[in-house]
């Protein structure tokens, strides 16, 4: 099985039976500013996440519910677009409330499982410009911004720049 246990959160594959919790997430307009917008209905959420389950099935996409220890869903983080040097990370939404340690948990998982269960020397992902409380969050971790256009900073993370960080915040992992 698909998991990621942390100190006091876990990664989890998403179920059907999720569509309720992830569209109101995506759909809190506050949260969302930064991400693709996503239709206010059920049944294509269920829809989504039916055709997601065979991409995940494939190989090919992981969209994980961030959790905690007694299964409180606690937010959302996606890896997809898998490059055969790289993995990207993104969709990352942690609901209002949630542990102040979920931020960091949560990306430390989601690099466990990038690199260590899924062998990946590289991650990327995207950054919307405007996004500054992410943008600083990804720099404290030692991403590296490699390009940008309009909208968007690009970055790039290693293997390497992962496991000084794991040594650094090993007090968030198990
Ligand atoms: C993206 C998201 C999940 C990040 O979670 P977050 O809780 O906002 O993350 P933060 O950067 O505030 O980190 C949480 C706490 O950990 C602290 N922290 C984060 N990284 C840290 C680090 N490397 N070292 C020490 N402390 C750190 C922060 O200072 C913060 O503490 P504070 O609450 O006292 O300020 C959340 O902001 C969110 O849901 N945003 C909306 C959607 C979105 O923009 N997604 C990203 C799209 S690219």
């Amino acid at each position: 099985m698909i998991k990621q246990t942390g100190k006091s959160i876990n990664l989890r594959l998403a179920a059907l039976s999720d569509a309720e919790f992830i569209l109101a997430l995506r759909t809190q307009t506050d949260k969302t500013r930064h991400l693709n917008p996503v239709e206010n209905n059920l049944k294509n959420q269920q829809q989504w996440l039916k055709a997601y389950q065979l991409r995940q099935q494939a190989g090919l996409e992981y969209y994980f519910i961030i959790e905690s220890q007694q299964h409180e869903p606690l937010g959302l983080v996606r890896v997809y677009d898998l490059q055969p040097e790289s993995f990207c990370w993104g969709s990352w939404l942690i609901k209002d409330g949630a542990p102040q340690t979920t931020a960091i948990q949560s990306a430390l998982l989601i690099y466990e499982f990038g690199f260590q269960q899924l062998g990946y020397k590289k991650a990327h992902f995207d950054v919307r410009k405007a996004n500054q409380r992410v943008i600083a969050f990804h720099q404290r971790f030692g991403a590296r911004i490699i390009g940008e256009d309009a909208l968007n900073y690009y970055f790039n993370y290693t293997y390497e720049d992962y496991l000084t960080i794991k040594q650094k915040y090993r007090r968030f992992l198990n």
